[in-house]
């Protein structure tokens, strides 16, 4: 794992980080792993003129759609835009039920036919997997054919639950936990990170 990974997630565990501290700290991982994410993404080579000669370079092949998972989604977003600012931006709300941890949709918004686009599926937190698995089953109705989900901690029963289901889907975490507990919570993990985000 990167130093400064270890070093900013340290401190995005640390329950003394209050919300500003925490958002700043959740951005920059967010970035730091966005790295690791794209790594295979698809370039096209491309010519460009400097202002001495032309000379070969590349482009991104596809159009990248970034998918952050409300609320805690956000918390990665803008220093993931910072990174890819031509992406276009989906959003999928979905919110845990507190006693049986089912992941409910509340809300929707994504391009048409995803089919051609880099897509990255955003959420911070992955315990049980239920709304990973939920994000998932709605991108592929919508076609998506290339997703990867960047995620900062993860649960070891989470991932053996959206592998189960999506075999092939990249998972970029910076972390994976020890397990969960009663409540679904990760272990040790950071907390609500919805919660600890917003400041409620
Ligand atoms: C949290 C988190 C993930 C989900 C992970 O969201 O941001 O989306 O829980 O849990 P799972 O793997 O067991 O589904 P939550 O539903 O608490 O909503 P929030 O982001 O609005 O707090
Ligand atoms: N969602 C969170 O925000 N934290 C957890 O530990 C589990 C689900």
């Amino acid at each position: 794992m990167h130093p400064l990974v270890q070093h900013n997630l340290t401190r995005l565990r640390d329950e003394c980080s209050g919300p500003q501290e925490f958002r700043r700290l959740m951005g920059e991982v967010a970035a730091l792993m966005l790295y690791e994410a794209t790594h295979s993404f698809a370039v096209k080579p491309v010519s460009v003129r400097t202002p001495l000669e032309r000379t070969r370079g590349c482009q991104l092949q596809r159009e990248v759609v970034l998918v952050p998972v409300l609320r805690a989604g956000l918390g990665m977003l803008d220093s993931i835009l910072q990174l890819i600012p031509h992406a276009r931006v989906g959003f999928i709300g979905l919110k845990r039920e507190e006693t049986t941890l089912r992941a409910m949709f509340y809300h929707k918004s994504l391009p048409l036919n995803l089919s051609r686009y880099e897509v990255i599926l955003i959420d911070p937190m992955l315990a049980t997997g239920g709304s990973a698995v939920a994000a998932m089953d709605l991108l592929s109705e919508r076609d998506a054919r290339r997703v990867r989900l960047v995620n900062l901690v993860a649960a070891p029963e989470g991932i053996r639950h959206v592998h189960s289901h999506y075999p092939d889907l990249p998972i970029f975490t910076a972390a994976i936990d020890r397990r969960l507990n009663e409540r679904g919570y990760i272990l040790p993990g950071l907390g609500d990170a919805g919660d600890r985000l917003f400041g409620v």
